[in-house]
């Protein structure tokens, strides 16, 4: 039996409700798991709240709450944007969890025995924002986190820590033998240039703050964020139970995570899980950041881009669409009002509705709905038909490359394709002219290449998918397709009925 594919998204904090860089991993990874699932592959599709720690302590403390009680509320937020983007997720982890738990303190149970940990002492410039320690040279001007810019604090405190420095060896070889573990490749540098440069053992637990899992028998001390947060991974594939579902399900076969948290994923990680005796991930993916209107987003500027905001005002689907094609997948993207209506109207008004709507209106007008046949073929419907096959071999191969932006580009270029084939086959002028056999042909090849696309995007856009399909009249669910059914040809029959009804995507107005 194949392995299941498996797919990850980071688990997100709960001090704070989610945004629109939450949502562009997770949809990404969506895409991703129906990406698979449509080429026939079993999927595990996992994301999840990250809920330990003195951040998560200090909000909760902040408002009065309890720090389960912050978590139990925010984990609300997340899991209905979830159901808002239409994300098909196959399980849904909180940290706090008791399956969690128990794979934390086994995984650190194996590092132990392995004689990867030992107690020492910890001292260093603490940024109780980014939870992270740096050292003298890392900070920024007048002692400053160099990620958030946040003032940094001298600590001090008795700790557990891992041997993260025996493992640079085995990192460097392990990177060695897996080129594509780190991706983009550019970010693999910056990974291996990081393990060369020399690698500190890693504090692994804390003192300072007692809302995380206790290590036992040391009860001042629970385990510091990562190792906790990181460990989900496996809790959620049945780590440590013995069911024969971890070896189905492990290794993933890809995390998603932000460019600011790849080196926790493609460094701290592996080298816990080759310290245990467990594979590394086969593949760490790093995506961009996102700005809002050329600024960085951020709580003080007000500028958080609420995503639940933008599917209410322009759909889930559309959101899904800009995110993914606006951006390469691994660089940094601006978020713009005008630019996502501008998306909205050219590529989906414009492009794939106009495509739709006016193609089921001609048959509607000339056909009383039914699909016609295709009795009068010319060479140009052939071509239609090559480039519809291209086309579906260029978005299966971006797929693999993580390219979305690709894949999106080579199904709108297809539409573009379409839509002027619609113009030169001039079905209007056939229509008034009574050549119903050309025209039928023609219509046919629409409806046909229209059922193409719609299995192309559905990864992307589903609900959109499944409105296009529902109006050519399918017979059986989009969701039971398969991704080969995109390169047959000849599969719509004659006579089926269409239904042309509302415009998929209205045109929207830039003010
Ligand atoms: N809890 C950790 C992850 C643990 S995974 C074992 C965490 N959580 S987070 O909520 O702060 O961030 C989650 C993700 O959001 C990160 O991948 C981060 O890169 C991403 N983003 C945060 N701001 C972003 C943008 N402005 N744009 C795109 N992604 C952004 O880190």
């Amino acid at each position: 039996m194949s392995k299941t594919f498996y797919v990850t998204t980071p688990i997100y904090y709960v001090n704070d409700v989610p945004h629109i860089g939450h949502a562009y991993t997770t949809v990404a990874a969506d895409v991703i798991a129906r990406f698979r699932r449509l080429v026939g592959d079993r999927v595990f599709f996992l994301t999840g709240t990250d809920e330990h720690g003195q951040k998560i302590e200090r909000v909760a403390l902040a408002s009065g709450e309890k720090p389960i009680e912050l978590a139990d509320r925010v984990v609300l937020r997340f899991k209905g944007l979830w159901e808002k983007l239409n994300i098909q997720n196959d399980d849904f982890i909180r940290t706090t969890e008791e399956r969690h738990k128990k794979a934390v303190l086994e995984l650190f149970r194996r590092v132990n025995s392995r004689g990867d940990i030992y107690l020492g002492e910890y001292e260093d410039w603490y940024c109780v924002f980014d939870e992270t320690f740096w050292t003298e040279t890392q900070l920024g001007g007048s002692r400053t986190c160099p990620d958030c810019g946040r003032p940094v604090e001298r600590l001090k405190e008795e700790s557990y820590f891992f041997r993260l420095s025996k493992y640079e060896k085995p990192l460097l070889e392990f990177y060695e033998n897996n080129p594509d573990f780190v991706q983009p490749s550019f970010r693999k540098n910056e990974v291996v240039s990081f393990v060369r440069g020399g690698l500190r053992d890693l504090s692994i637990s804390r003192t300072s703050f007692s809302w995380g899992i206790p290590i036992p028998d040391k009860p001042k001390h629970v385990i510091y964020v990562w190792f906790d947060a990181l460990t989900n991974y496996i809790t959620a594939a049945g780590f440590p139970e013995d069911t024969g579902r971890l070896e189905e399900i492990w290794p993933a076969d890809i995390h998603l995570v932000g460019k600011d948290i790849l080196r926790f994923h493609a460094v701290y990680w592996p080298a816990f899980l080759i310290s245990a005796g467990l594979t590394p991930p086969r593949k760490v993916f790093a995506h961009g950041w996102w700005t809002v209107e050329g600024e960085k987003m951020s709580k003080s500027k007000g500028n958080v881009v609420d995503p639940y905001a933008v599917v209410d005002e322009f759909g889930a689907d559309a959101l899904r669409y800009f995110l993914l094609r606006e951006v390469p997948f691994g660089l940094d993207g601006d978020f713009s009002r005008s630019a996502l209506i501008g998306r909205i109207n050219g590529d989906l008004a414009n492009g794939l509705g106009n495509l739709v709507s006016r193609s089921l209106g001609l048959i509607e007008k000339y056909f009383q709905g039914k699909i016609p046949s295709p009795s009068s073929l010319e060479p140009i419907d052939a071509r239609i038909q090559e480039k519809a096959l291209v086309t579906s071999e260029q978005v299966e191969e971006a797929m693999n490359e993580v390219a979305f932006h690709k894949a999106l580009g080579a199904i709108w270029d297809f539409i573009a394709f379409v839509n002027k084939y619609v113009d030169e086959s001039a079905p209007w002028a056939l229509g008034k002219s009574g050549n119903k056999e050309r025209l039928g042909s023609v219509l046919w090849t629409l409806v046909e290449s229209i059922r193409v696309i719609a299995i192309l995007i559905y990864p992307f856009m589903p609900k959109s998918a499944e409105t296009i399909w529902n109006k050519i009249g399918f017979p059986e669910p989009i969701e039971s397709q398969s991704f080969t059914k995109a390169k047959e040809w000849g599969v719509v029959k004659s006579g089926w009925l269409i239904e042309k009804g509302a415009g998929l995507f209205p045109r929207l107005d830039d003010k």
